[in-house]
Order: C-alpha cells, then sequence, then structure tokens
C-alpha cells in the first residue's frame, strides 16, 4: 500500500481525489514540527504540500520511499528542488491554479493604494470622518510597468488595459507578438521603472530576480510612484523601499509577500499611512485553493501510477501533444539503453544518441533522460529515475550528447546509442514498427530484427556450420527454451552476431560453457 502524506490545511476537494486511488493511504497532518515531519515522511511515497512546510535535504534523506513533492500553488521556494533531484524525487506544483486570485489581489492593492481604500476604512471604524486626507489618483491614463510578464503579469496587464492605463512590460521572455495582442509597450528594465506612475512585479524569486528594485533602481523612478509585490518576498529590497518612501520618492506601496514572513511589528514598512500590506493572500480564494489541490492531486496520482504527468519543476515539461507522440519511443528508448549497457565490458564514459527521421524534429531532451536511465539501471537499478539520471551520469563523468539527422536512411524514426567505454565501443540501433513494439535494428554495424524485451542470448562468433546447432543444444540440456533468433553477419565464414530471445535469463555458468565452445568468442546474457 503506498501512503500520501497531505500537509498545509490543503482542500478537502484535493485529498478526496487522492483517496479515489487504488491501495493508498491518505494521512492528512497540518502543522507539524520539523521531528514530526521527519517520522511521518519516512514511510510516504508522497508528499503535498503548500508554502508552510519546509521540504529540505533532511526530509529527502528520511524519506527513503518518496517518489513526488507536490505543491498546491506555483512557488516551490520552500522545496530544495536540487536536493530533491538529486534523490531522485519529481517535484510537481499547480501553477495555473491561482492565477486568476493572484492577479485580481494585486488588481485590488493597486485600487486600494490609488484610492487610500485600507487606511479611510481604518478611519471611518475608528468613528472619523476624514474626506481630506483621503484624496486618490485615477488609474485611467496611468502607466503601469509590469515586470514579469507571464501567467499572473498578462493577467494584470489586460486588466489595466480595460482601466485605460498605458502598460509597459518587462520580461526577456515576452515575444513582440505576445505584447502586442496585449497591447503592451516592451521595454528594458530601466525604462519601464524610469517612466510607471505605478510597478507591480511578477516574476519568480531568482538570483536574477533578488532585489530587482533596490536603491539604484527607486533613485531613477518617477516621484510619486507607487509599487506593488505580490509575487515573492525579496524582489524588492524592502529596506531600500522604506527610504524611497521616506525621501518621498515612492509615494505608496502595497506589498502581499515578504523577505521573511510572518511580518514582525518592527519591520521597516509596518505603522506607515501609505503602506498597505497583506498576509501572502494571493492565492487565498475559495476557488484558487480547490483549482491547486485538484490539479496537484492529479498530478500526483498519475506520478504514483508511472501515467505521464505535466508541471514537474526538476523535469523538461512535455506538452499533452508531444507525450502523446513520444510515449512509445519510451520504452524503446529505456531498453536501448538497457541493452547497450550490457553488451559494453566496461563502464561507459561517453554517449552519443542519434535521432534520426521523425524524432530529430521533437524535442527529445526525455528520450535521452530515458536512455541514460537505462544505461545506468543495469548498476543501479531502482536508485535511478528520470529525475535524477542526467545528474547521475554527469557525477560518473559520462559525457552525453544528443544528434539529429533529420533524413532517416530507413527507418522513418530511429534511435541509435553510441557508447564508449574503456576497452572499446557498442553501438545499437532501435525503432518500433507498428503493431510490433520496440525492435533492435542494428548491433555494432550487423543488421538485425529482434524484439527488444525479456531475456536474451547475445553471441559474437565464427560463421560455421553447426554454431546455432551448438549452441541450441546447450541451452536446451540446461532448460531453456528459445523463443526467437535472428543472426547478423557481414559475409559468409567471417564474424557473426547472434540475438537469442529466451524464456528465462541465462545462468552465469552456461555463458562460460558457450564460450568454451570453438568458434563462439562472446557470450552475454542480457535481461531487459
Ligand atoms: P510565470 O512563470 O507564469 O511568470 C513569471 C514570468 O517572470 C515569466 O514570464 C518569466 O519569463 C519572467 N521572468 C523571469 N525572470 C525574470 C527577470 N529576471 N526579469 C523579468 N522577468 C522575468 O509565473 P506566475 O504564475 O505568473 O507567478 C508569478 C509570481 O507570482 C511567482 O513568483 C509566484 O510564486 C507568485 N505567486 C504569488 C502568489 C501569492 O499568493 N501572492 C500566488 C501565485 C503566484
Ligand atoms: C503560490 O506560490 O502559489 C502562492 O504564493 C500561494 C501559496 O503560497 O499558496
Amino acid at each position: 500500500m503506498m501512503k500520501i502524506l497531505v500537509t498545509d490545511g490543503i482542500s478537502q476537494l484535493g485529498v478526496e481525489k487522492l483517496q479515489k486511488l487504488e491501495d493508498v493511504e491518505v494521512v492528512v497532518r497540518n502543522d507539524l514540527s520539523t521531528e514530526q515531519l521527519l517520522a511521518e515522511v519516512a514511510d510516504c511515497d508522497a508528499l503535498l504540500v503548500r508554502s508552510q512546510t519546509k521540504v529540505q535535504e533532511t526530509v529527502f534523506a528520511a524519506a527513503k520511499r518518496l517518489k513526488v513533492v507536490g505543491r498546491a500553488g506555483v512557488g516551490v521556494d520552500n522545496i530544495d528542488v536540487a536536493a530533491a533531484t538529486r534523490h531522485g524525487v519529481v517535484v510537481l506544483n499547480a501553477p495555473d491554479g491561482n492565477t486568476i486570485s493572484a492577479a485580481e489581489h494585486t488588481f485590488a492593492m493597486m485600487i486600494a493604494l490609488a484610492r487610500h481604500i485600507p487606511q479611510a476604512n481604518a478611519t471611518v471604524q475608528g468613528g472619523g470622518w476624514d474626506r481630506k486626507r483621503f484624496v486618490g489618483v485615477e488609474l485611467q491614463d496611468k502607466t503601469l510597468a509590469v515586470l514579469g510578464m507571464g501567467r499572473i503579469g498578462s493577467e494584470v496587464a489586460k486588466r489595466a488595459r480595460v482601466f485605460g492605463m498605458r502598460v509597459l512590460g518587462y520580461d526577456p521572455f515576452l515575444t513582440a507578438d505576445r505584447a502586442k495582442s496585449l497591447g503592451v509597450e516592451q521595454k528594458s528594465l530601466e525604462d519601464a521603472i524610469a517612466e510607471a506612475d505605478f510597478i507591480t512585479v511578477h516574476t519568480p524569486l531568482t538570483k536574477e530576480t533578488h532585489h530587482l528594485l533596490s536603491a539604484a533602481a527607486f533613485a531613477t523612478m518617477k516621484p510619486g510612484v507607487r509599487i506593488i509585490n505580490c509575487a515573492r518576498g525579496g524582489i524588492i529590497d524592502e529596506t531600500a523601499l522604506a527610504a524611497a518612501l521616506d525621501a518621498g520618492t515612492v509615494a505608496g506601496a502595497a506589498l502581499d509577500v515578504f523577505e521573511h514572513e510572518p511580518v514582525e511589528s518592527t519591520h521597516p514598512l509596518v505603522g506607515r499611512s501609505n503602506v498597505i500590506l497583506t498576509p501572502h493572500l494571493g492565492a487565498s480564494t475559495v476557488e484558487a485553493q480547490v483549482n491547486v489541490a485538484i490539479d496537484v492531486a492529479e498530478e500526483v496520482g498519475r506520478v504514483l501510477l508511472g501515467l505521464p504527468f505535466r508541471n514537474a519543476v526538476n523535469l523538461p515539461s512535455l506538452s499533452a501533444e508531444q507525450t502523446q507522440e513520444l510515449s512509445p519511443y519510451f520504452s524503446l528508448a529505456e531498453q536501448l539503453g538497457r541493452f547497450a549497457a550490457q553488451l559494453a565490458t566496461g563502464a561507459p564514459d561517453d554517449v552519443e544518441i542519434v535521432y534520426s527521421g521523425g524524432l530529430a524534429h521533437q524535442d527529445a531532451s526525455f528520450l535521452t533522460r530515458t536512455v541514460i536511465k537505462g544505461l545506468l539501471w543495469y548498476r543501479y537499478q531502482d536508485e535511478v529515475n528520470y529525475v535524477n539520471a542526467p545528474l547521475m551520469a554527469d557525477s560518473l563523468g559520462i559525457r552525453v550528447r544528443e544528434v539529429r539527422e533529420a533524413k532517416g536512411k530507413v527507418f522513418t524514426n530511429l534511435i541509435s546509442l553510441k557508447l564508449a567505454h574503456g576497452s572499446g565501443t557498442v553501438r545499437v540501433a532501435g525503432t518500433l514498427y507498428n503493431g510490433f513494439g520496440p525492435r533492435i535494428v542494428e548491433v555494432d554495424g550487423y543488421a538485425v530484427d529482434a524484439p527488444i524485451e525479456g531475456s536474451m542470448l547475445f553471441t559474437r562468433h565464427t560463421d560455421q556450420p553447426g554454431m546455432i546447432g551448438r549452441m541450441g543444444t546447450i541451452l536446451g540440456d540446461a532448460g531453456i527454451n528459445i523463443a526467437g533468433m535472428q543472426v547478423g553477419r557481414r559475409e559468409s565464414g567471417g564474424e557473426a552476431i547472434m540475438i537469442l530471445s529466451v524464456d528465462k535469463p541465462i545462468p552465469k555458468e552456461l555463458l562460460a560453457e558457450l564460450t568454451a565452445v570453438g568458434g563462439i568468442r562472446v557470450a552475454r546474457g542480457i535481461d531487459l
């Protein structure tokens, strides 16, 4: 039975999705201490969190069975993704479910900032009636700079256009077409912040975006600018913002997220009449919490069931279309890797993977991971998976190269693998035949055609009469049934290879018996 731990008050509708999976125990535990979390994850297969639970190296080290961590939300800064990758754990997020809520919260902050709504409310609630103090500004005809034009930034920009604002967008990945369709002017960071009346940030927090708005940036802004952060604490230097408010460069600021949460009463932005602070409420709507819980529960379920999934932050993402096109090749890629590793006489140090024909036009990075996973499987078994395979290859000093050949010579799609190891090279190639599954079609330059599955015997021998009969007798005497046979040779009487599909693994003693037969140079058992 698999165990799924759900923390941080994730919506019950997500929990119910998980409970519908077969053979699964779903444990809901909120407000766990670090020690309780370490004890609880020890036998878990999956962990679902929001932003409160810190999923660090110690958690991955304690959770030997953990396969996936699902984050009900976008930001994964509470999860050590590098540690997850080292431990071969998939990290998933739910990037779409709270976009509208976060965009609406940003807009609410902008209007509240323009019209002093929280401050005016506090005055009236306190028995006051001061109409002069709360004169605001209109949004119409003002300039808004949106830094980070992804999901939320784009939704904010759309709403701002409806309010009659001029919108400037700064994002290295914003295309001219996308900017045009959103009615946004593309700007450099410097120009966007220099021209804006309102600035809102919507990037992730990265090394590049840490203190994107710093003292130096505040110094170049229009006096009277208003600043909003509903993305991540740390994108704005909060001390520099306080200084800019003191200097009057910034007229007001609205923040939902902070460098250190929860915010302490001594924080330099607390207690100011021109600052609005909310406690990380961007995604706190009924709709967003249900959306992200359902999205992440579905994805976690797919990982546990071995089905294709989207939204992994430590794996290349594949669209549904790509998944459909490439998924038949996953098993071919894995089997080719396993086959080649078992033919090699030493550990590989260089791997070249050639994608020919239609595959040359695909993003094959996931197939490459799969080949590497297959290569390392013989030595590392379940320790290697899609997530950690490239990292493991790298740490073992294996160089991996992808080559694309648009013109397949014979096959519509072909994956060829060249493995260099200490004492030589191994070359194998495979394809998919409609209805016949993965086939191996080349071994070291010999053309063959065999299913690539189950147990096999591979030999290099001299092409002479009686060889196949002798091998058949040895296997027959050992009670090993032969299911299929393929021989390949370049010339009569020269060196030949043979691939036998057999019904059970070949014992080591039998391999020694085979190589004792004159003319058989190599006999290798292969299990896929
Ligand atoms: P997204 O990935 O769709 O968009 C982020 C955009 O930032 C991308 O377009 C990317 O190209 C851009 N970007 C990255 N580095 C940049 C840089 N150096 N300069 C300019 N642009 C850069 O993400 P999203 O879903 O729109 O989320 C945006 C932010 O909002 C994230 O930080 C997320 O964690 C946060 N968020 C907060 C709340 C909340 O509760 N307050 C809710 C949801 C999301
Ligand atoms: C997110 O990254 O999705 C938001 O910050 C909301 C949350 O923390 O749940």
